[in-house]
């Protein structure tokens, strides 16, 4: 049997450990407590409580406004908690003491909104971090990119300029760049809202093959099909808190509270 296989048949193992809720609680790699946001006057997350276990995949649903992306930016230290505590990996970034760059390596984060940068090629995208804050060599970040770009299936756009991409190609290519930084949790916000339809797929399949790999991964989503097949774990917030939590099984199948039926309703 292949190294390869072997590390899948391990992720599987490790996934089917999330899904039979085996996961201990030393395999926690995010802690949240009670976490507030506010904006002024307007708070638009009145105290969020929620662990994740180390291969865990966490779709998040919820109506616009509801906090979703406000909850993301905070896990990667984008905004600043008003209360609370969130301890990442085993820091509290919600303390100004932790080195939050430090912990922000670990957490690679992808948007609706791909921001490449222009001046750069494809390959130079993704080698960007790695050479510069992590002081990897150019010919084995080079390297690395390429083996990103072949894993997203675009390594021979290695030194085209991303803007002769098309949507779905530059969301894989930030897709990329995000794990070119290994990091131990991904956080996508609605990482394929602004695609044209026929672009979800591809982007979509990037992220189910990084589930079954084992990746820890928190999704924002408007992709109900998708949630429910590759989520271990569904939140459905509404108004800044967590309204209902479950399984797909039980939050698309058995929702409990009327919001979350409303909701679904609307978009099922
Ligand atoms: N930087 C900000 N300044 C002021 N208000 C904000 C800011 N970011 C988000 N909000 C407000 O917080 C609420 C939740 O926003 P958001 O987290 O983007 O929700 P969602 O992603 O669920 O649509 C909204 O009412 C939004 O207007
Ligand atoms: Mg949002």
């Amino acid at each position: 049997m292949s190294e390869a296989t072997n590390a899948t048949n391990a992720t599987n193992t490790q996934n089917d450990a999330v899904k039979n809720g085996d996961m201990q609680k030393s395999d926690v790699v995010i802690d949240v407590k009670d976490l507030r946001k506010s904006f002024g006057g307007n708070e638009v997350l009145k105290g969020i409580n929620c662990q994740v276990h180390a291969g865990e995949v966490i779709s998040i649903i919820g109506p616009s406004g509801a906090g979703k992306s406000t909850f993301l930016r905070c896990l990667n230290g984008l905004d600043t908690p008003s209360s609370g505590s969130i301890v990442v990996l085993g820091d509290d970034i919600a303390d100004p003491k932790t080195n939050i760059d430090k912990t922000r390596e670990h957490i690679g984060m992808v948007f609706q909104h791909f921001n490449l940068f222009p001046n750069m090629t494809v390959a130079e995208n993704i080698t960007l971090a790695p050479t510069l804050i992590k002081k990897v060599p150019a010919d084995k970040a080079r390297a690395r990119a390429l083996e990103l770009l072949r894993m997203v299936g675009l390594e021979e756009k290695a030194d085209a300029n991303p803007e002769s991409l098309s949507g779905g190609q530059k969301q894989r290519v930030a897709i990329a760049r995000s794990l070119a930084m290994d990091p131990q949790i991904m956080l996508f916000d609605e990482a394929t809202s602004a695609l044209d339809p026929e672009m979800v797929g591809d982007v979509l399949q990037v992220i189910r093959d990084l589930a079954k790999k084992g990746m820890t991964m928190l999704l924002v989503t408007h992709e109900m099909a998708f949630a429910r097949e590759v989520s271990t774990r569904v939140i459905f917030t509404d108004a800044g808190v967590i309204e209902e939590e479950g399984t797909p099984e039980q939050v698309f199948g058995n929702p409990q509270s009327p919001r979350l039926r409303s909701f679904l309703s609307k978009v099922l």
